[in-house]
């Protein structure tokens, strides 16, 4: 199973991604997380990589393809995939392609959260993650059971993003209007899209998910 998650920062693909690998054992490709090591581990990509990030712009398409060709090439043919995140352009769709065709895959399913904008500035600026495990949350919508401490592996250290503040996701968003949801009608041709609405709960979410998947 090779699938695309695809919708504006903040529409819930990490949430979803996290949830359908404990789900179908599938692997999640994130480049903003493989982005986000770089710019920890301070190698030359994560210091070209961030000021671009921090801005809310896109970082270069060969920089990122790059980074899904080598953890493709590093995973066992049967094992999914998840993109999250990737593709944001339509270069990135055609390079995806050809990812695939070099890797032996197929892709399945290109999954569209329709999201309504104004909330997902309200979602993004709440959001918070385990400083140690990564399991994300948020201030209202789904906080720790226990204040202060994560629910999956205990810790007590929690981190926010530099770009989930409100200047930079309104800008974050306009690019996703401009680069990233023009290559919608890409993936239509051919009959891959599904759509599901993104501003139900998690939960519901969840499951319009699987209902599409097990079909
Ligand atoms: P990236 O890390 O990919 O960020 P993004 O696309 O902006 O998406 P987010 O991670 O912000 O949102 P999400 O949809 O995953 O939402 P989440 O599940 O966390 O990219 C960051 C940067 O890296 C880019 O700006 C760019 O610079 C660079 N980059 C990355 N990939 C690139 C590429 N391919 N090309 C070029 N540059 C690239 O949910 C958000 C919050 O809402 C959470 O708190 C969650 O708990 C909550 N929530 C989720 N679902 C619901 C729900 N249904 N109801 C209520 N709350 C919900």
């Amino acid at each position: 199973m090779n699938i695309i998650l695809l919708g504006p920062p903040g529409a819930g693909k990490g949430t979803q991604a996290h949830r359908l690998v404990d789900h179908y054992g599938i692997r999640q490709l994130s480049t903003g997380d493989m982005l986000r090591a770089a710019v920890k581990a301070g190698t030359p990509v994560g210091q070209q990589a961030k000021a671009i990030m921090d801005r809310g712009e896109l970082v270069s398409d060969d920089i990122v393809s790059a980074l899904i060709d080598a953890e493709l090439a590093a995973m066992p043919k049967d094992t999914g995939a998840i993109f999250d995140g990737y593709p944001r352009t339509r270069a990135q769709a055609e390079e995806l392609d050809s990812l695939l065709a070099k890797h032996g895959r197929k892709l399945d399913r290109v999954i569209e959260l329709q999201v309504d904008e104004e909330a997902l500035v309200d979602r993004i600026t709440g959001r918070f993650t385990c400083a140690e495990c990564g399991e994300g949350y948020h201030d209202r919508h789904k906080p720790t059971s226990v204040d202060g401490v994560c629910d999956k592996c205990g810790s007590t250290e929690f981190k926010r993003r530099p770009d989930d503040n409100e200047e930079t996701v309104r800008h974050r968003m306009q690019v996703y209007r401009s680069e990233t949801a023009p290559i919608l009608p890409y993936y239509e041709e051919q009959g891959l899209v599904s759509r599901v609405d993104g501003m139900a709960s998690i939960g519901d979410v969840a499951d319009s998910i699987d209902a599409l998947l097990d079909a």
